[in-house]
């Protein structure tokens, strides 16, 4: 059992990670300035597990603020969920994601440095590989980034590899998450945009419970099975699950290790809205549009390095994905509150 520290931890990814830690006996404690969550999750974790994850609403870009964590609690390790990540929000203010995703970062790895505390979790992003030249993508694919957003999760991964580099002692691991989707069996947590989602599953959610018309589709003439784009989605469960093995294995290994947490199988737009409109029983409208800038037309993860060196695979399937998103939708029609 370990003691470790969830930054972003009543997000959407961090609050699944939490549930995960406790259950499986580590003590969490939690940082978020709830900026893009609320607090309330913490009951909702609470509910699920049990245990009430000690909070601190604190902002990574004041970094006494952080400080002041480690200064009252012997932090074993972190896992780095807190930040910003829309894209389309990156290419407008780019200077607000690099406040908060580097400078608050940098911060972050500052004072773990101060307080010896040299063991990591990153949250980076299937965005680092760009357009990738084939797939499946192994993580020693080349890097490349098209938006802001994206070039912060590639610096961060660089600023951690060069910390590796200067004292071997640090453990850092780089989990790059392909499409999270889905939310908790008890649909006491899951996914909350902010306004009109851009993504894909929230879309359709909406779609779903009446609140957005019809999904638009962008573009249909992809070289793929259908024409239309092709993710790996993964619940956000198993994406939780992976983050326990990580911590296990940076607790136990020094380095700087980069891995892919995907499924391995790709879903098209169509493929993924029929999955749901099975789990809410319902067709879904939808209209063809032109392509979104800055899409690609295929991307999923070859997960043979999660497997070889975490023991870890995602075992939800995509009417998983969808039917716990739904579940989650149809109980939480304003959001969690
Ligand atoms: P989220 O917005 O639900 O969670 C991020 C949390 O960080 C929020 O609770 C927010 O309040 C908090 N936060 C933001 N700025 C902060 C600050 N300055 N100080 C302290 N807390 C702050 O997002 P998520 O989907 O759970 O993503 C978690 C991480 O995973 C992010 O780093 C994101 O970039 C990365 N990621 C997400 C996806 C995805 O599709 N959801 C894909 C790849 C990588
Ligand atoms: N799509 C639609 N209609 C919509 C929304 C999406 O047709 O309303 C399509 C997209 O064109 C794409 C697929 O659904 O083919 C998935 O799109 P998302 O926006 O859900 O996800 P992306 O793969 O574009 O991007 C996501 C995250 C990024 C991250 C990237 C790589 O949003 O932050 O995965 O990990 F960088």
């Amino acid at each position: 059992m370990a003691k470790i520290l969830v930054t972003g931890g009543t997000g959407y990814i961090g609050s699944h990670a939490c549930v995960e830690l406790i259950q499986a006996g580590h003590e969490v404690i939690v940082l978020d300035n709830l900026y893009n969550s609320k607090e309330v999750v913490l009951d909702r974790i609470a509910e699920i597990t049990g245990v009430k994850p000690k909070f601190y609403r604190a902002d990574i870009r004041e970094i006494e603020e952080i400080r002041q964590v480690f200064q009252e609690n012997k932090i074993d390790a972190v896992i780095h969920f807190a930040g910003l990540k829309a894209v389309g929000e990156s290419v407008a203010q780019p200077l607000m994601y690099y406040e908060t995703n580097i400078s608050g970062s940098i911060n972050l790895y500052e004072i773990m440095k101060e307080y010896g505390c040299k063991t990591i979790v990153f949250s980076s992003s299937a965005t680092v590989y760009g357009a990738p030249k084939s797939v499946p993508i192994r993580e020693d694919f080349e890097v490349h980034t098209t938006n802001p957003y994206g070039s912060t999760k590639l610096m961060n991964e660089m600023i951690l590899e060069d910390l590796t580099v200067s004292d071997p002692s640090w453990s850092v691991m780089l989990l790059r998450y392909f499409n999270p989707i889905g939310a908790h069996e008890s649909g006491l947590i899951g996914e909350v945009p902010n306004g009109i989602p851009n993504n894909l599953v929230p879309y359709i959610a909406r779609v779903a419970n009446g609140t957005l018309e019809y999904l638009r589709v962008w573009g249909n003439d992809y070289d793929t099975i259908d024409g239309t784009g092709v993710r790996d989605y993964i619940h956000v469960v198993d994406l939780a699950k992976g983050h326990i093995a990580a911590v296990d294995y940076a607790l136990t290994h020094k380095g700087t290790e980069k891995v892919n947490l995907g499924t391995g199988k790709g879903y098209s737009v169509l493929q993924v809205l029929h999955a749901y409109e099975k789990a809410c029983g319902k067709e879904l409208p939808y209209k063809i549009m032109d392509r979104r800038p800055g899409d690609i037309a295929e991307c999923y993860a070859d997960t043979q390095k999660a497997k070889e060196l975490l023991g870890w695979s995602a075992v939800y399937n995509i009417d998983d994905m969808c039917r716990t998103s739904w579940n989650f939708t149809l109980k939480n029609p304003d959001g969690i509150k």
